[in-house]
């Protein structure tokens, strides 16, 4: 179990206000605060594809499971949660999935709307999860047919000692989606402590990916318990990187 998470300054407390936005070519959208885009300008969709569920070997990995529970460092648009959806609804049979995500700044349901709206194969899943946003601080649960979102609203610094301590439950994690900001900007998560907490809440055969290859990201994952590798990055980024447990 890790014990020692750097606590932000506040103790976690700050207020988990919507972000400050900016719109780049009309429906990406860039948080001020970070000085970054919540996904690539070049095609957030297909992005999620190749290094999300490519990365960690998705759909294919639902085959002959009857759950599979999923973690991201991140909620920021939903676009990685409502991809994944639309790729398991679309399996004959696929496994009840268990998606749970972190979120300090929760757009409000305008912004989601918004950069949701460049993306209308997923127009089904934007709805639902538009009908039922409504994200408090703290621990929210939202039902969807075929999956379950769990979303800590808060530091996931903080919030991640109640998986660890066990005060909040979910089965052990099959797959990772490590999705911060570019890590010179948001380097909050992407630290060795918050990444060996992920670990420990990983299954023994659970996986990782993301888009970012940066040296000191490698050596944290490694670290923190994961062997990775590199894979070709998405529109014409040399590398990404995949791991698993281990
Ligand atoms: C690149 S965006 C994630 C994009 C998202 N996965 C999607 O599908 O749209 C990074 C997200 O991490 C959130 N974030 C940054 N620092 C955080 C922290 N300490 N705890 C929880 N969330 C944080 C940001 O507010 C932002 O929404």
């Amino acid at each position: 179990m890790s014990k020692t998470i750097p606590k932000p300054p506040d103790g976690g407390s700050a207020l988990h206000s919507a972000p400050d936005l900016e719109w780049l070519e009309e429906d990406v959208p860039k948080a001020s605060a970070f000085q970054d885009t919540y996904f690539s300008r070049a095609g957030g969709l297909e992005e999620t594809r190749h290094v999300f569920l490519g990365g960690n070997g998705l759909p294919e990995r639902w085959q002959d499971c009857e759950t599979f529970a999923i973690a991201e460092f991140g909620f920021g648009t939903g676009l990685n949660f409502l991809t994944t959806l639309h790729a398991l609804r679309r399996l004959g049979t696929a496994p009840q999935l268990k998606f749970l995500s972190f979120e300090l700044f929760p757009m409000t349901k305008d912004q989601l709307e918004r950069a949701l709206g460049a993306f209308p194969e997923l127009a089904t899943e934007t709805q639902e999860l538009l009908q039922t946003w409504a994200p408090e601080p703290g621990w929210c649960r939202f039902a969807f047919e075929g999956a379950e979102l769990l979303l800590a609203i808060g530091d996931a610094r903080v919030m991640v000692d109640d998986l660890l301590g066990g005060k909040v439950v979910m089965p052990e994690i099959d797959a990772w989606f490590l999705d911060g900001f570019s890590p010179s900007r948001n380097p909050e998560l992407w630290s060795e402590e918050l990444l060996k907490a992920a670990c420990d809440l990983t299954a023994a055969d659970g996986t990782l990916a993301t888009y970012t290859s940066a040296g000191w990201v490698r050596r944290n994952l490694q670290a923190a318990g994961f062997a990775i590798d590199k894979r070709r990055g998405f529109a014409g980024k040399r590398e990404m990187v995949v791991g698993k447990k281990g």
